[in-house]
Formats: structure tokens, C-alpha cells, sequence
């Protein structure tokens, strides 16, 4: 008979107590430690009696001894809150286990055995979002990295790889659709009003892998045919009243599945290929074998909701996401500090993917924006890691920009040096390589040595040492020969003082200044701490183009002249090497003003110098309007921060503003002029009209700094007629940063036209809380007194609070106002989502790169959140890695 175990004492058998004081794990879990799980799980079988408020789960695991590992006789099942209501081993119920914390330990003579566990959950209290928990009537798990323990006793890692077959019944009326991972074997009605449905996976897979959706849902359904002519049935699953906004996702996974298979020959394995969408979500998608889990916000989509940039963002994360099944799911990661395998890789094909789908300059510009705004900071600050790190005390925390932006410029430098065929020679090896296995970084090194005939031996350096390496560049000239002097600097980081030099590919050119040319794009690895190569046939000094294509993933020191600048930024035929040539010179120009070594003589020929640059890239007829849009985009205040030791974000945002001011005044009416001429270009998601849209709204931008009642003007008549969602939000955008009444009254119509869209209610909190308006702290703290603000949904909380977070001026209120509100929703949201309240913490963090005044108001912050009782593990470490 079974020993039915009351949740009040789930203490197992005494016999078992010394199993049960073996030593706890480690509040630091490091690499070095990776040891094989003792036993092989090579079968998973889950059976779900489904309800919104109580979940009974029972799990039965086949197991067997792994020959590859040490014996243990004991097997430790990991749990996170739960109590084993009943334990079964090879069909017997047993009192032979015990629990270590949260974990089960389960005693097992033999070599092979079959072990049931029943569980009981409740997935309405489940705010976390990890597990399995209820949004919006439905029911959807989130695994990754450590979820499926909420659900289930396992061995929850990555390297224990199982074939899952899932039963699941519940109310046919409350769950009409029941999905999991794989193929759906057999499905049919049970008693009183309910039904189930069995499916089976036959790929073996991770417990974080693991998918389970349960509600009332509709699909889209479309196919594909893979490149050997089978059919997949494709599937994305909405809400019925959000079907019609399902489209252009469906486009895009389509032309994710033809791009995989064209570029890296990667086929989809299963018959059926399905995607969620819903609305309380921690992150933005997760890619689950066969069942992809979504945020709403990178599914739905139409003209009138979603901007330009929301269509990018669902084409690219859908991609993201399908690639996965590739880099990720059939090659896994050994261990949690390999993550970068599968998300720098993944990134990074899903990079070159929407390079190829839209403007591969004007997106690789995008990528490097995000890298500099988000990933730099966090590499010269306290929570800086390696892409592949050493220690980690949760796992959560390391989902970071580091992991997946940088570990995607890693891989990046690697196709730069092999070229783009050897590459691909590298990637074919390593998916033939590992497939089926769960591999590390070192593989993947490896496989490119090996496949793309790199040798990699002191690359490796970039998988272990965190930090932006500065690159310092100085050119001479002499006779006919330019000599280019070049040295590297990688930063001290946490734990690591010292650093050794790492191979740099520089892709490079030399201008004549005359002819505007060149003679070729060179690429150079610098990989010692200093360097100089010399270049013969200059009679004159030649202009120097480096980092083209931003090859490598640095911070670039150049000697370089004003007015080589400006040769550059209106000449140099890399686009992204243009780019930052024109953001050169207003970085280089606003660094200077605001530590205040500028007279206003220099001062204002530097301003002149910037407005002739801009009025050339407004005048430049062969540029398209894409391209001019991102050249018009002045660097981010956080950007600029970053480029100084102490920032003062008072004195960043003051001159960035005074700059705009005075290119806004100096160029108004070639601005009006291009708002009015991207105005008469009709909606259709072409470039054309894409870059129309762009440069309508950085013309507002410049307008709203130049001329406010002039911009305000034309913004109100950019709102009233817009007839898509990128005119309407590019317009409150300038209108939230201005006084008057036209605000007021387009922000109350912006509500009350999309009042009960949740996706686009988001748009009209975070508009407010990001804005430039002198008040923007004062509308955030009145706007979380909203009837639609909730704690509770991830989406709301940072359209508002993230949105504030990362809007310098408003932030950083120099009485710490920004910081005591930040501080205060770190600990309100703690106890309810601890994944995303941890997500706060790095603004915080940055206090010892401000000023001091500030920057003991910060760190007061801090030290009253260390101080809170009953911290999350996520928080916790945040907070004391920021204090250290
Ligand atoms: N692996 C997912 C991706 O990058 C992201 C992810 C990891 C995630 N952990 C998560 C998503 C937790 C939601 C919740 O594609
Ligand atoms: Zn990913």
C-alpha cells in the first residue's frame, strides 16, 4: 500500500537521516565543481489532473546507474516549496528517503529502477512566473533554468536528458486546449465535464525543455515543408480575440525555417511545431522542444498597435527562438555556466537573420547601440562576469546582456576570422559533433578549430575575462609610410585584477583625403598588448577607418582629428564605421563640455562642426532614410556615461540637451522640411517607408529641442493623422516631453482609444515614465495609483518602472528621489516576482561610476535593501555583489 505523506511532516525515514545530512549545496555554485549526475533518467513520464487553484502531479522516473559517473546510493531529486505527497520505488511505496532542504533523496539499491513521486501545486498563487502557474484563466510552465523543481522532484539540470511522455486531463470547459511538447499521441473525453490528452517527445531533452499549456485558445495554423519535403504543421496559440494580430509572426517563422536551413543547414525535426502567446511573462520567450512559449509582446502585431520596431522585435524573437531548436535544444549545455552556447550562438544567428531580412547596416548598428548601452556598463561595473562565468549563487541573474549580447560578438569575431564558409564548415561540425549531447564552450571552440581551421588557443582568453578591452589608436605619418600604433587594455574586474592580451580583429582602411578612397578593407589581429604595423604609398597622411563593421567588441581610444572626423562621418563607405564617426564627435565633444575644459570658443566651433555633419547626412541623397535615421540619433545619455570614470548624469543630460537645442534651432526648417516630405510617404512596411517613419520622428525630436511650439504643432497633426502605430507613438513621444496642453489631451486619447490592450496600455506607461519631461518622477509615482497598474504583471512593471529606471534624467533626481522609488519597488516586488525585482538592481549598482553626491544616495538604497529580511536568493545577490 502506499504511505500517503501529510505535507506537515515530509520527513521520510529515520534510517535515512545520514543521507539526509550529507553536506548541503554550496550557496556558491562554481564550474570547477561539474561532476556527471550519478544515474541516467532516459524516461520521464508525467501525469497532470490539471486545476487552477490545485495541481496533482505524478512523475515517474526510469532510472539506471551512469557508468560515467561515481556511484551514489542515493538519488537526489531537486524541489523547490515542494512536499512529496507520495513515494513509490519500482512500484512499491517505500519509506526509503528523505529530505535535504528542498531537495528528495530517495535510496536505491540496485542499478535500474522506476521511481514515482506525487506532487501537489497551486498555480494561481504561483507570481513567480517559474513553474508551473495560471495567466489570464490559462495554465503554461516556465522551466528554464529552474522551474521544472516547482513542478516536480528531478534531477534538475541540464545535463540529465529524458524522452517525456505527458498525460494531462482537466475541465474540458476551462481547458479546451491541452498541449505539451512533441507530438499529440491520443486525446479523448473523461468523466464530469473533462478530457485529456497524451503527448510524446521523442527527443531526448533537458528538464528545462519541458512545456506544458492548458486553456482557451485559438490558432493560427499554416505549414511548411522542410528542404527534404516534410510537412510540419505550424500552430501559434492566442486568445480569440487577438488571432487577427497573429500574422507577421507566422510570416516570420516561416522565413526563420527556410533561413536556418539555407545558412546553416539546420532542418526541423518534429511534425508539429506550436507557439503560446501569453501575457504574464518574465521574460520574452522560451524555446521549449516543440512548443515555444511566448510574451504576447513578441507575437502580436498589427499596423495599429505594434510600431516598426515592435514587427522587428516579434520577427526577431520568434527567430531567436526557432533557432534554438538547433543551438540549444539538440545540442544543450552541460552546465548553467555554459549558457552562453546556446544564447551567444542563438543571438547571434538571429542577428545575421534579420541582417538578411531588412537593412543589414541599419541592424548591425541596432546591435552595437544595444551592446554599448546595455552590455558595456554592465562589464565595467560590480556585477561584470565572463561570457562563460566561474560562480553564481542564482542562476536567474545571469541572463544577462554579458551572456547573450557579448557571447554573441564572441562567436561573431570567430566567423570575422574564419570567413564566412569556413565557418560554416566549424558550425556543421559542431552540430554533427554534439548532437544529442549536452556540450560546453570548449566543444564549440573546438569544433571551430577543428571544422573552420582557426586556431583559437589565446581566443579563449575572451570566454574567461570579463570586461571591454580599450583599445588605444594612434597613426603616424613620415615620408611615404603611415605607421599605426596600436595597444590593448582589458580592465580589472570583480575577482579578476589582472588580465592577459587577447586576439583583437580589427577590420581596417586608409583614406586618401583627396579622392575620397581607399585601397581596401584590411583586417587586422591585434594580439599582443602593443603593436604597429606600417603602410607604405602615403605621400600625404591618410585618414584612418578602424573597427569597421564594429568587428570586435571594444571601446576604440583614436588620436584622431576633429575634422577627420567629420571626412569620415560624411565619407566612409562602411555604414557602420560612418555612424561612428559622426558619434565620435559628439561624444568626443560632450565629454569635453561637461567636464568643463571647453571655452565657448571651442565650444562653439565643436557645435558647428556636429550641425554641418548633421546637415550633410539631412542633405545626403544617396543615403536611404533608414541609414539617416540611425545617424541622426544623437548617443544615449547611459552611453555617454559609460565613456567617463565619474559621471554626473545632471551635467550629461544638460549639454546633450543644449547640443540638440542648438542643432534643433540651427537646422529647423531643414527639419520641417524632412518631416513633411517622410509625411506625404504612404503606410507599407517597405524601407522606404519604414526610414519615412524613422526620420519623421527624429526630425520631431530635433524640432522638440529647437522649436517646442513649432514641434508641438506638428507632433499633434503627426497624431491626429497617423494611421499606424509608429506615427502615433513617435508623436506622444515628443509631445510627453513637452508642457502644454496638446500633451494632456493626446495622452488622454491615446488611452481611451486603446484602453483594454494591454500591449498597448504598456506603450502608454512606459512613454510617460521614459520621457524628457522635467516631471517625469512625479508622473511615475501618480501613475502606480492607476486602476491599470498592477505588481503583478512583469509587462506593467516595466513599461513603468523600467522605462524610469533607464531614463537618466529622471532617475537620477539629484535628491535620490529616483533612487528611494527604485528601492522601494525592488522590495515591493521581491516577495511577488524575484526574477524580475533582481532586474532592477544593476541601476542601483552603478554608484561608483557617479558622482559623489549621488552616489551616496545610491548606495543608501542598497545597504536599506541588504538590510530587508527574508530577501530573495535573486535579490540578495545582486544587492551585496553591488555593495562588495
Ligand atoms: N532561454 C530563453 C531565451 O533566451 C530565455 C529564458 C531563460 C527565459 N529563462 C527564462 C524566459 C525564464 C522566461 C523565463 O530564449
Ligand atoms: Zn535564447
Amino acid at each position: 500500500m502506499d504511505i500517503a505523506r501529510t505535507p506537515s511532516t515530509p520527513e521520510g525515514n529515520p534510517e535515512m537521516a545520514d543521507a539526509a545530512r550529507e553536506p548541503k549545496a554550496p550557496a556558491t555554485i562554481r564550474r570547477e565543481d561539474y561532476r556527471p549526475f550519478a544515474w541516467l533518467v532516459p524516461e520521464v513520464s508525467l501525469d497532470f489532473d490539471l486545476g487552477l487553484e490545485s495541481t496533482k502531479v505524478v512523475a515517474t522516473l526510469t532510472v539506471r546507474r551512469n557508468p560515467n559517473a561515481e556511484a551514489s546510493p542515493t538519488i537526489r531529486l531537486n524541489g523547490d516549496a515542494l512536499v512529496p505527497v507520495r513515494v513509490k520505488v519500482d512500484g512499491e511505496a517505500t519509506t526509503s528517503w528523505a529530505m535535504d532542504d528542498d531537495d528528495l533523496l530517495v535510496s536505491l539499491p540496485g542499478d535500474a529502477h522506476q521511481i514515482e513521486v506525487t506532487t501537489h501545486i497551486n498555480p494561481t498563487e504561483n507570481t513567480a512566473l517559474m513553474g508551473l502557474f495560471a495567466s489570464n484563466g490559462m495554465l503554461c510552465t516556465q522551466c528554464e533554468a529552474e522551474g521544472f523543481r516547482r513542478i516536480t522532484f528531478f534531477p534538475d539540470r541540464p545535463d540529465v536528458l529524458s524522452t517525456y511522455r505527458v498525460r494531462m486531463s482537466g475541465p474540458t470547459a476551462l481547458f479546451p486546449v491541452l498541449l505539451s511538447n512533441g507530438n499529440l499521441e491520443s486525446e479523448g473525453e473523461g468523466e464530469g465535464g473533462t478530457h485529456w490528452a497524451e503527448w510524446h517527445d521523442p527527443w531526448p531533452k533537458p528538464s528545462y525543455l519541458f512545456a506544458l499549456v492548458a486553456g482557451d485558445l485559438i490558432a493560427n495554423s499554416d505549414t511548411f515543408t522542410t528542404m527534404s519535403g516534410r510537412e510540419v504543421a505550424l500552430n501559434i496559440w492566442v486568445r480569440e480575440s487577438d488571432e487577427g494580430r497573429t500574422g507577421h509572426a507566422m510570416e516570420s517563422l516561416k522565413k526563420s525555417m527556410r533561413w536556418d536551413e539555407e545558412v546553416f543547414g539546420r532542418e526541423y525535426d518534429l511534425d508539429l511545431f506550436n507557439i503560446v502567446a501569453v501575457s504574464d511573462f518574465n521574460m520574452g520567450a522560451m524555446e521549449n522542444k516543440g512548443l515555444n512559449v511566448f510574451n504576447t509582446k513578441y507575437v502580436l502585431a498589427d499596423e495599429d498597435t505594434a510600431t516598426d520596431g515592435d514587427f522587428d522585435g516579434v520577427e526577431g524573437v520568434i527567430a531567436h527562438e526557432y533557432f534554438h531548436n538547433w543551438s540549444g535544444n539538440r545540442v544543450t549545455c552541460r552546465d548553467w555556466f555554459q549558457l552562453s552556447l546556446k544564447e551567444g550562438f542563438t543571438v547571434l544567428r538571429d542577428q545575421l537573420f534579420s541582417q538578411d531580412m531588412g537593412s543589414a547596416p541599419v541592424k548591425r548598428i541596432e546591435d552595437v547601440r544595444v551592446l554599448r548601452g546595455a552590455q558595456f556598463p554592465e562589464d565595467s561595473g560590480p556585477l561584470a562576469h565572463p561570457i562563460r562565468p566561474d560562480s553564481y549563487r542564482e542562476i536567474s541573474n545571469f541572463y544577462t546582456a554579458t551572456i547573450y549580447n557579448k557571447g554573441a560578438e564572441v562567436i561573431r569575431m570567430m566567423r570575422t576570422m574564419a570567413g564566412e564558409e569556413a565557418f560554416r564548415k566549424g558550425t556543421d561540425l559542431y552540430f554533427d559533433r554534439h548532437d544529442g549531447e549536452a556540450a560546453t564552450c570548449e566543444d564549440f571552440v573546438k569544433a571551430m578549430e577543428d571544422g573552420a581551421g582557426l586556431d583559437l588557443e589565446q581566443f579563449r582568453w575572451w570566454y574567461s575575462q570579463a570586461g571591454t578591452p580599450k583599445v588605444t589608436v594612434r597613426l603616424e605619418h613620415e615620408g611615404d609610410t603611415a605607421t599605426l600604433h596600436l595597444a590593448q587594455d582589458v580592465p580589472p574586474t570583480p575577482g579578476q585584477p589582472k588580465k592577459q592580451p587577447m586576439p583583437i580583429p580589427l577590420k581596417l582602411a586608409l583614406f586618401d583625403r583627396e579622392s575620397a578612397q581607399h585601397h581596401g578593407e584590411q583586417l587586422v589581429v591585434l594580439n599582443k598588448a602593443e603593436d604597429s604595423l606600417s603602410f607604405t604609398g602615403f605621400a600625404k597622411r591618410p585618414v584612418l577607418s578602424i573597427n569597421r563593421g564594429f568587428s570586435a567588441p571594444v571601446s576604440i581610444e583614436r588620436d584622431i582629428a576633429q575634422d577627420d572626423l567629420v571626412f569620415l562621418a560624411a565619407h566612409d563607405d562602411d555604414p557602420f564605421a560612418r555612424y561612428e564617426a559622426l558619434q565620435d564627435l559628439v561624444v568626443g565633444h560632450l565629454k569635453t563640455v561637461v567636464s568643463g575644459e571647453l571655452d565657448n570658443t571651442a565650444r562653439d566651433h565643436a557645435r558647428s562642426a556636429i550641425t554641418s555633419a548633421i546637415a550633410s547626412v539631412l542633405a545626403d541623397e544617396a543615403l536611404d532614410d533608414l541609414m539617416r535615421g540611425e545617424l541622426l540619433i544623437l548617443p544615449s545619455e547611459t552611453y555617454l556615461a559609460e565613456t567617463m570614470l565619474i559621471a554626473d548624469p545632471g551635467r550629461i543630460h544638460a549639454e546633450r540637451q543644449a547640443l540638440r537645442t542648438h542643432i534643433g534651432k540651427a537646422l529647423e526648417s531643414e527639419f520641417v522640411d524632412l518631416h513633411e516630405r517622410a509625411s506625404s510617404v504612404p503606410y507599407s512596411l517597405s524601407a522606404e517607408a519604414r526610414g519615412a517613419r524613422k526620420v519623421k520622428t527624429q526630425a520631431l525630436i530635433y524640432l522638440g529641442a529647437g522649436n517646442p511650439e513649432r514641434a508641438a504643432d506638428l507632433a499633434a497633426a503627426q497624431y491626429d493623422a497617423a494611421d499606424n502605430m509608429t506615427d502615433r507613438q513617435g508623436a506622444l513621444l515628443v509631445l510627453c516631453g513637452l508642457q502644454g496642453v496638446e500633451r494632456t489631451n493626446k495622452l488622454i486619447d491615446f488611452y481611451n482609444r486603446y484602453q483594454g490592450n494591454a500591449l498597448v496600455v504598456d506603450k502608454w506607461f512606459a512613454l510617460q515614465a521614459g520621457s524628457m519631461h522635467p516631471s517625469a518622477l512625479a508622473h511615475v509615482k501618480a501613475l502606480a495609483d492607476h486602476p491599470d497598474f498592477t505588481m503583478k504583471n512583469p509587462n506593467r512593471v516595466r513599461s513603468l518602472y523600467m522605462a524610469f529606471a533607464y531614463n537618466p534624467h529622471a532617475f537620477h533626481a539629484e535628491d535620490g528621489e529616483g533612487y528611494r522609488l527604485i528601492a522601494d519597488v525592488i522590495l515591493a516586488l521581491d516577495p511577488i516576482n524575484p526574477q524580475t525585482a533582481a532586474r532592477f538592481v544593476p541601476q542601483l549598482g552603478r554608484w561608483r561610476r557617479i558622482e559623489p553626491g549621488r552616489s551616496a544616495l545610491m548606495r543608501k538604497q542598497l545597504e536599506r535593501i541588504a538590510a530587508a529580511p527574508g530577501l530573495s536568493r535573486d535579490t540578495h545577490e545582486q544587492v551585496s555583489r553591488s555593495l562588495d
